[in-house]
C-alpha cells in the first residue's frame, strides 16, 4: 500500500495546526517533518518542541526525517516528543547499526536515509534492522528542489535488492516529487511519498494530496 507523507517544511509556520489537519483530512497516512541542524545540512528548521506541538495536532504518526550529525544524541529527544517513525542518515553516524536498534528499542520504526550520491551498498549490513529505507532524491537541506532523475534508477536497484533479500522494507523517497512525477517514481518502487511544496505551495494543497492519492490507487 502507498503511503503519503506531507512535509510541513513548505507548509505556513505560523498555522502548523491548520496545515497538519488539512493534511489529515485529505487523507494523509503520514506527516513527515525536517528536522536540519546547521551542520549536516546548511539549513536549521525544527525542534523536539514542535514536533511536540505537531503531536497534539494529529493522530497520524509523525515521521521525523533527521538531517542531523551525530543522530543518537537527538533520538530520545524526537521519541519524548512524541515521533513515531525515525530516520537517520548513513552519512551522519559512524555506528549506523547501533543507532538502528536505538530507535527500534525505543519503540520506534527505525529508517536509514541516503543521499543522492550515497551508494546502496552502505546498507546492506543493516537491511534486516530497517523498517523503512528513505531515498533522498534531492540534496538535503531544502523544500522546492527538483527530483533528480537518475535516482529512478536507484530507487529501482533498491526494490530489487530488497526482493532479493526476501525482506519488505518500503521505500520512502524525499525531494521534489510532484504531481507529474509521481506515477514514475512509484512504478520504480517508492511506498512512501514525501511531498512538501506540491502540497503546501498548491492554492489547495487537500486536492494534491487526494491526486496522489488517486494516482497510486489506480495504477497497475
Ligand atoms: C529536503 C527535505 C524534504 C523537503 C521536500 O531536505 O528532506 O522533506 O521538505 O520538499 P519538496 O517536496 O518541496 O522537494
Ligand atoms: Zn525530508
Amino acid at each position: 500500500m502507498v503511503l503519503i507523507a506531507p512535509s510541513i517544511l513548505s507548509a505556513d509556520f505560523s498555522r502548523l495546526g491548520e496545515a497538519v489537519k488539512l493534511a489529515e483530512d485529505a487523507g494523509a497516512d503520514l506527516i513527515h517533518v525536517d528536522i536540519m541542524d546547521g551542520h549536516f545540512v546548511p539549513n536549521l528548521t525544527l525542534g523536539p518542541r514542535l514536533v511536540e506541538a505537531i503531536r497534539r495536532e494529529t493522530r497520524l504518526p509523525i515521521d521525523v526525517h533527521l538531517m542531523v550529525e551525530n543522530p543518537r544524541a537527538f533520538v530520545p529527544l524526537f521519541h519524548e516528543a512524541g515521533a513515531d517513525w525515525i530516520s537517520i542518515h548513513v552519512e551522519a553516524t559512524a555506528h549506523l547499526h547501533k543507532d538502528l536498534t536505538m530507535i527500534r528499542d525505543l519503540g520506534r520504526k527505525a529508517g536509514v536515509a541516503l543521499n543522492p550520491a550515497t551508494p546502496l551498498e552502505s546498507i546492506d549490513e543493516v537491511l534486516t534492522e530497517l523498517d523503512f529505507v528513505l531515498i533522498m532524491s534531492v540534496n538535503p537541506g531544502w523544500g522546492g528542489q527538483s527530483f533528480i532523475p537518475s535516482c529512478l534508477d536507484k530507487i529501482r536497484r533498491l526494490r530489487d535488492r530488497i526482493r532479493a533479500a526476501r525482506l519488505t522494507v518500503p521505500i520512502e523517497v524525499d525531494g521534489g516529487i510532484k504531481l507529474d512525477n509521481v506515477a514514475d517514481i512509484l512504478r520504480a518502487g517508492m511506498e512512501i511519498v514525501v511531498a512538501g511544496s506540491a502540497v503546501y505551495d498548491a492554492p489547495d494543497p487537500a486536492a494534491v494530496i487526494r491526486a496522489m492519492k488517486d494516482i497510486a490507487r489506480k495504477l497497475p
